[in-house]
């Protein structure tokens, strides 16, 4: 390659010319291999070992995975450790569920946040646990022979599983590590994940929701963000520092690695690597594949949740306790509603599906230039493509039948609940024998009870008269949009009852089902009757919609049968076209990391925006007719006497937000976006409107990743809540100030 001359240097350094977003979430065992020499390029002062380490400490042995499982095999966010006592951050949205359930009416720690003032105030968080890797191992060569091109799809399962099962359980150390086997590459590779599962993960401290979820859904998936989305929590141990349940006993995590916290704050590029959880993309989806989702999989999802939301909403926001209790489910859907939007938007918009049609052109040329590739290759197009065909009938019927039935409302939820109860009682009635029906009656009395000790957790986050609303609205859907032949019997004769008025359907449902609210339950359980619950409209409901979907899903699983083989093959394929191309594996819940640097992006024609936000464009947005513009007064008291500590900018400015080119995806939530030095500079949150698609393609001009500054973090814990002493707790990182350099006239 030509040498670049002098001037057209200075040229790209004037014009800023942008380097391209940074594709790829990369498998840390490879860093060193596959990535190393391109992250020092681009301002990575660390080595290999420092970042991933099996067997000294590093970078890796910071980061988190978050699930609510003891032994997890996904992580629904990331967090990373701040500190040698254990301390960890995650974004807020990543903690809310945990928030919402230490909430009350009394205690509104959503809107008012919460702050443990010392250790003995931190809430423990039942079922949360804190995943830390151990190693990774490459299991392919191991399980790949093995297995015979000639395996139908359940045999190769249970092969990879029973292959599989004997080194699991020599990696877990008698049950000390929870260890989880993954296929990449839709089957062409296999992983081993060996992590420590901490399960006393304790809630420290959370912003209010006006600052940790500032903009709300109106901002969400967008930029420019004023969002402080973080909160912050604590992994405890057994005494002896071994994973352990909550108990009183238990002391802080000393952790082998925390990130020292940089506040010297980001400059346009400079280097951000950020590792976390990615959970799922679908970066080899082919043009057909994006097809299908565009016009059978996303349509009825946007339909019946915008629906749902839209009932939620008008309830929540006319009391504050249903507010409270829907603030979790509601966050949920909203979010996934937003998303499934923004993708499809993103994927018209953007062309997506042009581009993967002209890649896929360029393959099949490749594949039809040699005798030997098309016997291989030569059918991956056409089976493709038939599958996705072949899947799109039936789909939409099934969607609507499990958002708009079985999982529509939380009284249908509840009711499969008593499934069990109900068979119990069936056979109950018709033993004769009369020692079998003494123990018949015990264990029903037993299974009772244990519904009994669990009402009012069910009952928790319940609301008769907006679940009621949404009853009415999820079933006119059902019945509207799901072919008739899929109707339960119930559904038509109610239906035909009120005339198809769904308002008195519901009233009816409401008012006669014991399981509509939990007095009536408790009085059920108290004396649990056959005739009353086989003649219960809630009940009845969930039965018919039961065996509708079963059937159903069970004849719909045997559709695009041949769709995984294919798409398997195409992965082959396209590997080998490109043999010199490092590909990375799609998002799978497995650690990962990607790095780029700071960047700017401009979204449309003569628009760019800039790469920061700062706390006056909080003040900027303030609306207090809109909760989701609310700005606390000791935020704005902060704002107005520039109260902003160490945190601030030289010219005093506090920094909020800003955007890094990496590539992430959900999961990713909550991760460390860290500096060159391995310094977090900031926790991810979030994608930008303009690149969803990027979970299926990613745009190197578009896509960026919105992160909460490390800065703002620190100065809403410290300046704004007061507690100053989490602050101290961590390793601070920051630059000696340089004395002004005052050039000196030398006289000869
Ligand atoms: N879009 C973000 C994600 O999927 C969640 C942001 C949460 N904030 C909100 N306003 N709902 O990770």
């Amino acid at each position: 390659m030509k040498k670049l001359s002098f001037l057209i240097i200075a040229l790209i350094l004037v014009s800023g010319i942008k380097v391209k977003a940074d594709e790829g979430m990369w498998l840390p065992m490879y860093v060193k291999r596959l990535n190393f020499i391109d992250m020092q390029k681009k301002g990575l002062q660390l080595t290999p070992e420092e970042i991933y380490s099996v067997n000294n400490s590093s970078l890796k042995d910071a980061i988190v995975g978050l699930a609510n499982s003891p032994k997890p095999s996904g992580y629904f966010c990331t967090g990373e450790i701040v500190s040698a006592e254990g301390l960890m951050f995650t974004n807020h949205h990543c903690g809310f569920d945990a928030v919402q359930k230490h909430s009350s009416l009394e205690h509104d720690y959503l809107a008012d946040g919460f702050w443990a003032m010392n250790r003995a105030e931190e809430l423990p968080n039942e079922g949360m646990t804190a995943s830390v890797l151990i190693y990774m191992e490459d299991l392919t060569d191991s399980i790949i022979p093995n297995l015979s091109d000639t395996l139908s799809k359940a045999d190769r399962k249970s092969a990879i599983k029973e292959i599989t099962s004997r080194i699991k359980k020599r990696a877990s150390e008698d049950g000390k590590y929870n260890v989880i086997v993954k296929s990449f590459f839709e089957g062409n590779e296999f992983y081993m994940f060996v992590y420590e599962v901490y399960k006393d993960v304790r809630l420290v401290g959370a912003p209010p929701s006006s600052i940790g979820k500032f903009g709300g859904d109106t901002d969400n998936w967008m930029w420019p963000r004023h969002t402080g989305d973080f909160t912050i929590f604590r992994i405890y141990t057994a005494p002896d520092g071994t994973p352990a349940e909550y108990a009183e006993e238990n002391i802080p995590l000393k952790p082998k690695h925390h990130l020292p916290v940089s506040i010297d704050g980001v400059k346009e590029n400079d280097f951000a690597m950020i590792w976390g959880f990615p959970g799922g993309t679908e970066r080899y989806l082919t043009s057909s594949g994006i097809q299908w989702k565009m016009d059978y999989y996303y349509p009825p999802l946007i339909d019946a949740f915008g629906k749902k939301l839209e009932v939620w909403k008008t309830h929540m926001d006319a009391d504050q306790e249903v507010k409270i209790k829907y603030a979790s489910k509601y966050a949920g859907i909203a979010n996934g509603w937003k998303y499934f939007i923004g993708q499809s938007k993103g994927v018209k918009d953007l062309g997506v599906i042009a581009e993967k049609k002209a890649f896929e052109d360029e393959l099949e040329a490749w594949i039809n230039d040699d005798e030997i590739r098309m016997e291989k290759y030569g059918a991956i197009m056409t089976d493709i493509n038939a599958a996705n065909l072949d899947k799109s009938d039936g789909i939409e019927d099934l969607i609507y039948a499990s958002i708009c039935g079985i999982s529509g409302t939380d009284i249908i939820g509840y009711a499969q609940k008593y499934s069990g109860l109900q068979g119990m009682l069936k056979q109950y009635k018709e033993e004769k024998d009369k020692k079998k029906k003494a123990k018949k009656e015990e264990q029903i009395r037993k299974a009772a009870d244990n519904m009994l000790a669990s009402l009012s957790e069910d009952f928790k986050n319940y609301d008769k008269a907006t679940d009621q609303d949404v009853f009415a609205a999820m079933t006119e859907i059902y019945f509207n949009e799901v072919s008739a032949d899929l109707h339960p019997e119930l559904l038509d004769q109610m239906e035909k009852k009120f005339k198809g008025d769904f308002t008195a359907f519901a009233d009816y449902v409401y008012s006669n089902s014991f399981l509509s609210d939990s007095v009536a339950a408790k009085e059920f359980l108290n004396d649990p009757s056959l005739k009353v619950i086989d003649k219960d409209p809630a009940f009845l409901l969930m039965q018919g919609y039961m065996q509708i979907i079963m059937a159903a899903g069970a004849e719909y699983g045997e559709k695009g049968k041949g769709l995984h083989d294919a798409e398997k093959l195409y992965i082959t394929a396209i590997r080998e076209m490109e043999p010199d191309k490092a590909f990375y594996p799609d998002a799978n819940s497995t650690m990962r990391f990607t790095y780029g640097q700071v960047m700017d992006y401009s979204p449309k024609d003569a628009v760019n925006y800039n790469y920061v936000t700062h706390l006056s464009g909080v003040m900027d947005k303030e609306d207090p007719d809109n909760s989701e513009f609310f700005v606390e007064p000791k935020l704005k008291e902060l704002y107005e006497t520039k109260d902003y500590g160490p945190y601030g900018t030289k010219d005093g400015k506090m920094v909020v937000c800003f955007l890094t080119n990496n590539d992430i995806t959900g999961g990713n939530s909550g991760s460390p976006v860290i500096n060159g030095k391995g310094e977090l500079i900031g926790l991810a949150f979030d994608g930008n409107w303009e690149a969803m698609s990027s979970d299926i393609a990613f745009v190197p001009d578009m896509q960026r990743t919105i992160v909460v500054d490390a800065r703002y973090v620190l100065f809403i814990i410290d300046k704004f809540a007061g507690a100053g002493h989490l602050v101290d707790e961590l390793t601070i990182s920051q630059k000696m100030p340089q004395p002004e350099r005052t050039e000196m006239e030398v006289v000869e």
